[in-house]
């Protein structure tokens, strides 16, 4: 993790039908993003104002997705940051291992749909920025 940077991080255009009653967008694992998907969880009933994130995973790839309204995201490698903003299902933003990521500016009745590669591991979490700089060998 300790060498990957935000140039690693990338919106995804999903595979999507659209049709006259409505879209379909499809995530296939290792089809379209470059990990097998064993977790899913979404974000929703966000307050106004909220911010979420705030941490960055060892292991853990991510695919984004704002699956209904919009918000930013942060990304931060320690040496470089960029704000990605995601507004649409059939767009997904890749995060890799070693990103400190915030979400932030997450619009009334947002849905924040994510596709995880590993299950929940509280030991997989780098929640001091402190911490992550160690680990990115930034002293
Ligand atoms: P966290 O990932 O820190 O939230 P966010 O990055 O969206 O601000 O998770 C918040 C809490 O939920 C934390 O106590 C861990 C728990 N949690 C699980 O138990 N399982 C999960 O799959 C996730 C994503 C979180």
């Amino acid at each position: 993790m300790n060498s990957t940077t935000i140039k690693d991080c990338k919106v995804i255009q999903l595979n999507t039908i659209h049709n006259r009653a409505g879209n379909i967008t499809i995530v296939e694992k290792q089809n379209e993003i470059p990990f097998n998907i064993n977790r899913i969880y979404y974000l929703y009933d966000l307050p106004g104002g909220t911010t979420r994130g705030g941490h960055a995973h060892k292991e853990l790839y991510q695919l984004i997705v704002a699956a209904s309204g919009s918000f930013n995201v942060l990304l931060d490698d320690c040496i470089s940051k960029k704000i990605v903003s995601l507004n649409r299902p059939d767009f997904g933003l890749l995060i890799v291992p070693g990103i400190w990521r915030e979400l932030f500016e997450i619009s009334s009745g947002a849905i924040c749909l994510v596709l995880a590669s590993c299950k929940y591991e509280e030991s997989d979490y780098i929640r001091d920025y402190e911490g992550f700089k160690k680990a990115k060998n930034i002293l």
